[in-house]
């Protein structure tokens, strides 16, 4: 009796030490994995279990096409990305594309540390991959706003957008200083002042969350409605000779430092988690091999703590032809600094190559430390241990009413109104409403993919009205006018056809067609044929204004007499609606060129504060009308 009364509970405690000690050794604390820990010590924790393989792996980003669950598996890949236009499947929905992600996320989930890939993609005006998300004006329209809080909702709209599809990091923004207007990226550049482009970087709270007080340099993401961001390309990118891109950047330390560092500055103080190498070189020494920028000023100086990832195969380019030295490449990009490599396909190549570069002591033990605990600490302080996998919960923000609502007030914002009537007579804007008959006119008048530009759906952009959801200008512009008013639209008439028919007035929509990077590069700067004759026609017989579509001042001297109004709309993207905004008075014009409109080509590089200054247009200059902005 006695035995028994006391036999029972020792038994119950003996089973209930077993249960706990087996528990223990089943699920071994590991600290990397317990949010409590300070993430300095998680990372401490987690370095210390890593093998050289492991770690080699997060430094690796590969292309979606090659990401298989295996492939996640077997390398131990830290990141993936979509390339321009490389998406899940055609028109795909958020659904479509968090799916995808999610797949690739288990790859990595499912390694012997179970350290969560990181996946990040082109959202540089809205989530433009995404079919149906809200495309912004590019960079250029931006940077006439002058407005920092607006890019600021801007990059809290993309943010969601992108974390609608499952994504996590976006390569924006673009913080180049565009100081030739032939560059083909000269859109991604928000002017050719560098202090406009630091009040831009107003967009890195945005997409990120603001950041604590006094933590430069420490990468800073606000948790799950937030994305990382990438301040790009590092440095130099929008000074290159003539305009041609990756080419050299041929100035002074102290100019590079004046106008193309700046913003660099501004976007580490704001917690950037993570910067890109350009493509370019910086008198004749490819950036992707820049020991002194990368390391000794960006991580040495400026204090950055996040991560340097490379551009697409940039450090193939490091030699001359592309890739005819890889295992050099991998050498020299590693040793300035590069912490992530955008490979992005040939990734056994690499991890092999770097391998042997560190096993044969080329490379020290102490710089792949440093890239991935920087790797690390962006993944840690995001949250993305505890919250790799997305869900649908963020599905509805694509594309919402109320993003579109945002881009709309951007566009109108972004138009700059250059002329507004003739010499001898009355101003032509705003346009009446009520009036008996219009003609809208011209190639970019009625097609969405034009407006959008480059880096929309394509990698270089799409043609026609299909691509994706939004407003065309002639739909925006029969949404305002009155009911009564008819609207003809013609895209390219004939002057008979004009002289004919007794219109009111014309608007005339003409520009550039899509491109990007070294695709839009252009020594001549002209706007796609027919666009001049167009002017030519409509404005020789009716009162017309003009509405310029593009990604950057375009030769028009030639045809500005003859028009009555002249406005640069820039790239607008999705929301046309913000263009006939201003065109018809319901909001006031506010734009001022945040670029030089040249005369001719001839007088290129010119930017504001040269010697030889002599634009069409001066960099400030913009008319006003009317109407709350
Ligand atoms: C990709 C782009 C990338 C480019 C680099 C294209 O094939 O789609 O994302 O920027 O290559 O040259
Ligand atoms: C561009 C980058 C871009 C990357 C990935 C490169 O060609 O230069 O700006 O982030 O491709 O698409």
């Amino acid at each position: 009796m006695a035995m028994g009364r006391f036999a029972e509970p020792k038994m119950g405690f003996v089973v209930l030490l077993l249960w706990f000690m087996s528990g223990v050794a089943g699920a071994e604390y590991m600290a990397y994995k317990d949010p409590k820990q300070e993430v300095d010590a998680r990372i401490k924790d987690l370095m210390d279990r890593m093998t050289l393989e492991e770690k080699i792996g997060q430094m690796t980003q590969i292309e979606r096409k090659v990401a298989t669950f295996d492939v996640m598996k077997q390398y131990f890949i830290g990141s993936v990305l979509s390339g321009g236009g490389s998406v899940p499947c055609p028109k795909a929905s958020a659904e479509d594309w968090v799916k995808m992600v999610n797949e690739i996320q288990k790859g990595a989930l499912s390694t012997r540390l179970g350290i969560p890939m990181i996946y990040g993609i082109d959202a540089i005006h809205g989530h433009n991959n995404a079919y149906n998300a809200t495309i912004f004006p590019h960079n250029i329209g931006l940077g006439v706003t002058r407005d920092a809080e607006l890019v600021k909702r801007i990059g809290a709209a993309t943010a969601l957008e992108v974390r609608a599809t499952g994504i996590p990091y976006a390569f924006a923004p673009c913080i180049a200083v565009c100081r030739d207007p032939r560059w083909g990226r000269c859109y991604e550049s928000y002017s050719e002042d560098h202090k406009i482009v630091q009040m831009m970087t107003e967009i890195i709270p945005g997409l990120q969350g603001d950041p604590p007080a006094n933590s430069m340099g420490v990468p800073f993401v606000a948790g799950k409605t937030k994305v990382a961001a990438c301040a790009k390309h590092f440095v130099g990118d929008g000074g290159t000779v003539k305009g041609i891109d990756e080419s050299n950047t041929v100035i002074d330390l102290n100019e590079l430092l004046s106008i193309h560092m700046p913003a660099y500055y501004d976007s580490i103080r704001k917690g950037v988690a993570t910067v890109m190498v350009s493509y370019s070189s910086w008198n004749g020494h490819k950036m992707h091999a820049n020991r002194d920028l990368v390391t000794g000023f960006l991580k040495d100086k400026l204090e950055f703590e996040g991560f340097v990832i490379s551009d697409w195969q940039g450090i193939d380019k490091i030699t001359d032809p592309p890739h005819s030295n890889y295992s050099y490449s991998v050498q020299a990009a590693v040793l300035a600094g590069i912490d992530m490599v955008m490979v992005p396909e040939n990734y056994t190549e690499f991890i092999n190559d770097l391998s042997s570069l560190v096993k044969n002591k080329v490379i020290p033990m102490s710089r792949i430390d440093d890239a991935v605990e920087r790797i690390l600490k962006v993944k840690f302080v995001m949250g993305l241990f505890e919250n790799p996998m997305a869900d649908f919960s963020l599905a509805n923000q694509l594309g919402s009413q109320e993003h579109r609502e945002l881009a709309r007030e951007a566009v109108r914002k972004s138009a700059v109104l250059l002329k507004n009537g003739k010499s001898d007579n009355q101003p032509l804007l705003p346009l009446p409403k009520k009036a008996a008959k219009i003609l809208v006119a011209g190639s970019h008048a009625h097609n969405l993919g034009y407006q959008c530009g480059g880096w929309t759906i394509q990698w270089q952009g799409v043609a026609g009205n299909d691509l994706t959801t939004g407003t065309t200008i002639l739909t925006a512009v029969k949404n305002t006018v009155d009911p009564s008013t008819q609207v003809v639209y013609e895209s390219d008439p004939d002057a008979s056809f004009v002289n004919s028919n007794n219109f009111s007035y014309a608007i005339v929509v003409v520009g550039e067609v899509p491109y990007a990077e070294m695709w839009g590069d252009s020594s001549n700067l002209t706007i796609k044929e027919p666009g001049g004759s167009t002017i030519g026609k409509v404005c020789g017989a009716v009162r017309c204004a003009v509405v310029v579509i593009s990604g950057r001042p375009v030769v028009l001297e030639p045809y500005v007499a003859e028009m009555d109004a002249l406005v640069a709309a820039w790239l607008p993207g999705s929301e046309g609606q913000g263009v006939a905004d201003v065109l018809f008075g319901d909001y006031g014009f506010s734009g001022k060129l945040a670029r030089t409109w040249f005369k001719s080509v001839d007088q290129l590089p010119m930017n504001v504060g040269d010697a030889h200054y002599d634009p069409l247009f001066p960099f400030g200059f913009g008319l006003i009308t009317s109407g709350s902005i």
